[in-house]
């Protein structure tokens, strides 16, 4: 269900919430989906947002829920802090996304808290995520971070630059894969994104082969320079441009289309939290061979599909200038 955010000046946002009981703990499932969906929402329309208290959505119970590497239900947190040293920061909310608020924070702190199996733990948290928690626990006990404010002059409204999707920002060469087994659901989403894209006329001039077999990975990343660690991937998808949907010889076109729809199965793959590399370091005819495909195919590259294993290596890019005409 979709949940309005409070805004500030509701007096919902300064109440002090309820412990959760486990008794209710079933029925507040759905109220973890919505704040999950809170967060996503943010980060879509502002850019920012890593966690959400439930009061903020009107429940007024001790729970936040926490999306970063993934997603993490914190239900009646304690918070201590750890050492006394303090840092400013620049605080934003959910709940007045465009202003910023000058507030103090202590640098490390543990939480304790239930899980959403009722399981205890902790976690220790220092800096930026030490900062957003102190933020959402305040929120259960109806303190927003306005009311922190260091000085008078604490305040600064949010610029609202346009922004570059995430998924383009973060996309990198993945290139080492851990045993998580990737779903046929999850390929179809990705295929899904692959036929989605655009193309000249609307020719939609591709394919795409799905390779699991060990076997098949073998051969193929044998002929794509003898590339190791591509079979560290459980996922092979080959695109292939195939002159046959537009019929009209024009082969350039053909493999311009068919790489905007492999760009789209990077970026989806990137939102889905997998890794993927694109790849295409092989001869054209030796891999159509190996493939079965006939000279209107086109191999526009392999991309491994799994989950990142590790850090992928930092990459730059030239500093660009445009001509204006
Ligand atoms: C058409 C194409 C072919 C590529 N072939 C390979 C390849 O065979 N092996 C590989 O490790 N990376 C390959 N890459 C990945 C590039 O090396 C990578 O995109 C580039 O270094 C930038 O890094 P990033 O993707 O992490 O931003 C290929 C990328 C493209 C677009």
């Amino acid at each position: 269900m979709e949940r309005d955010i409070l805004l500030l000046g509701d007096p919902r946002l300064y109440e002090v919430s309820e412990e959760v009981t486990r008794e209710e703990l079933e029925e507040l499932r759905p109220v973890f989906t919505d704040l999950f969906d809170c967060i996503s929402r943010i980060q879509r329309d502002y850019g920012f947002g890593r966690a959400i208290a439930a009061p903020q959505i009107g429940v007024q119970k001790r729970l936040i829920c926490m999306l970063t590497d993934k997603p993490y239900v914190f239900i009646n947190p304690t918070l201590e802090f750890v050492g006394d040293e303090m840092m400013e920061v620049m605080d934003d909310c959910m709940s007045f996304p465009n202003l910023l608020v000058r507030v103090q924070r202590y640098r490390h702190c543990l939480l304790r808290y239930k899980d959403e199996n009722w399981e205890d733990r902790e976690m220790r948290m220092d800096d930026d995520m030490s900062e957003l928690i102190q933020h959402e626990y305040d929120h259960l006990d109806g303190i927003l971070s306005t009311m922190r404010a260091v000085d008078e002059k604490a305040f600064a409204v949010r610029e609202n630059k346009p922004r570059i999707l995430p998924e383009i920002v973060n996309r990198r060469s993945i290139r080492s894969y851990s045993d998580e087994e990737v779903t046929d659901e999850q390929v179809d989403c990705l295929i899904e994104a692959a036929r989605l894209a655009p193309s000249g006329s609307n020719k939609q001039p591709w394919d795409f082969i799905v390779v699991r077999s060990y076997q098949m990975r073998e051969k193929i990343s044998s002929i794509d320079h003898n590339q190791k660690w591509m079979l560290t991937a459980p996922v092979f998808i080959v695109c292939i441009g195939n002159e046959k949907y537009r019929g009209d010889g024009d082969m350039e076109r053909v493999i311009r289309d068919s790489a905007i729809a492999t760009e789209h199965i990077l970026l989806q793959a990137e939102h889905m939290g997998l890794g993927a590399c694109w790849t295409g370091w092989f001869d054209q005819n030796e891999m159509r061979s190996a493939l079965g495909l006939d000279e209107r195919c086109y191999v526009i590259g392999v991309v491994t599909i799994g989950y990142p294993d590790g850090q992928p290596v930092e990459t730059g890019r030239r500093s660009l200038e445009y001509r204006e005409l």
